[in-house]
């Protein structure tokens, strides 16, 4: 069966702070998408949240891109805003960037990672969502599933993953992208995914059969606003099983707390946290960075899960681990490689502080 799974992402108002989210909004998304899945637009739809960010996760028909999702979606957002403006919770609609909806989210704020796919006979998909983190968090676990043999022994040993993996990279600040295949090509690739506050893995396909295996939202606030107004937190999509990595190889990566961007003010570096569903309100110096994976099994476009993947105490020293990192790493305070390097800090508040001492730099005098 030929269908699309589409996952669509805001925050469009945290509780308190920027930790959590408060249920009214989830209860709102789950009347709203409950109409339109009786509409008959969706198959079926699951509503989750990571941190303050809601996450809408829906099947249908439709194709990528498609304008009724994505205005469905976005009104969703705008009356989610709406239940977060009464209570007041904290940024009611961040993430919600343009005034009105022009065609399709993308560019517009919420995140976006979408895939047309062929339903297989089983279909196992893995729905990973981040908060306080930036899209390019996705490149070293997606790299690690399909690339990495210490990671994933299908590459060695699975015949139907013969063949390797084409990955597609977009250059997040010039708009182009790039394809490479794994494993032939992994070193220039690496020389540009390993840098993912510039590079980004968007999709991952099987060159053996073309399918798509993973997709993930590549959009980044910060470009879209000119400014800081919230972190991307960014979600991704993967199949697994058969063609592609088995489920413990696309949850193996994340067993280490691997350092990216978003931590407090979207302005710190610290470790991604596995953690379960219950777990993922980031409240320690607004972090440390979270993500949470929905496992389902796909049935004609029926979502039947979630299971609750990083629910499993094999993820607890990671979990230890994170917290001495995120430790070290607090130590340093207002310093590098804590905080985010000076050119990733040009969409906070650096611009207007470089502007109001412009004057007061002088010179170095000669011969000094
Ligand atoms: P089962 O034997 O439990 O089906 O597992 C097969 C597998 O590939 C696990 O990675
Ligand atoms: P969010 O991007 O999750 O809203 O977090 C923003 C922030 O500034 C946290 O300190
Ligand atoms: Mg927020
Ligand atoms: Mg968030």
């Amino acid at each position: 069966m030929k269908l699309t799974l589409s996952v669509i992402k805001a925050d469009v108002g945290g509780y308190v702070g920027h930790a959590s989210m408060h249920p009214d909004l989830m209860a709102k998304a789950e009347e709203l998408l409950g109409q339109v899945k009786k509409s008959g637009l969706l198959i079926d739809y699951h509503i989750a949240r990571v941190g303050d960010d809601l996450e809408l996760i829906m099947t249908h028909t439709k194709g990528e891109n498609n304008v009724a999702i994505h205005k469905m979606s976005w009104e969703t957002f705008e009356a989610c805003t709406e239940v977060a403006k009464k209570l007041k919770l904290y940024g009611a609609g961040q993430d919600l960037l343009a005034d009105a909806f022009s065609g399709n989210v993308k560019g517009m704020g919420p995140g976006v990672a979408e895939m047309d796919l062929d339903e297989r006979k089983s279909e196992p998909v893995i729905i990973y969502m981040a908060d306080k983190t930036a899209s390019g968090a996705w490149n070293m676990p997606l790299y690690k599933m399909f690339a990495d043999p210490f990671n994933t022994a299908g590459l060695v040993i699975a015949e139907a993953m013969d063949g390797g993996y084409r990955f597609d990279v977009l250059d997040l600040k010039a708009g182009k992208y790039i394809q490479f295949d794994a494993p032939e090509e992994i070193y220039h690739m690496l020389a540009f995914i390993g840098s993912p506050s510039h590079y980004a893995v968007r999709a991952v396909y099987s060159r053996r059969t073309g399918e798509i295996g993973a997709v993930s939202s590549t959009q980044r606030l910060s470009l879209i606003a000119g400014r800081y107004v919230g972190k991307d937190d960014p979600v991704c999509i993967v199949r697994c099983q058969n063609q592609f990595p088995a489920v413990g190889e696309c949850l193996e990566p994340f067993s280490m707390p691997a350092i990216v961007e978003g931590w407090m003010r979207g302005s710190h570096n610290g470790p991604l946290m596995p953690v379960s569903f219950k777990e993922c309100n980031p409240t320690r110096f607004d972090g440390p960075p979270r993500v949470i994976a929905a496992g389902f099994q796909l049935a004609d476009g029926r979502l039947v899960g979630p299971l609750d993947m990083f629910d499993d105490p094999a993820f607890d020293p990671t979990r230890e681990q994170a917290m001495v990192v995120a430790e070290h790493l607090r130590r340093h305070g207002p310093f590098e490689p804590h905080r985010l390097p000076m050119d990733e800090m040009e969409y906070t508040t650096m611009p207007l502080l470089m502007e109001r001492l412009a004057a007061r730099w002088k010179p170095v005098e000669d011969g000094k």
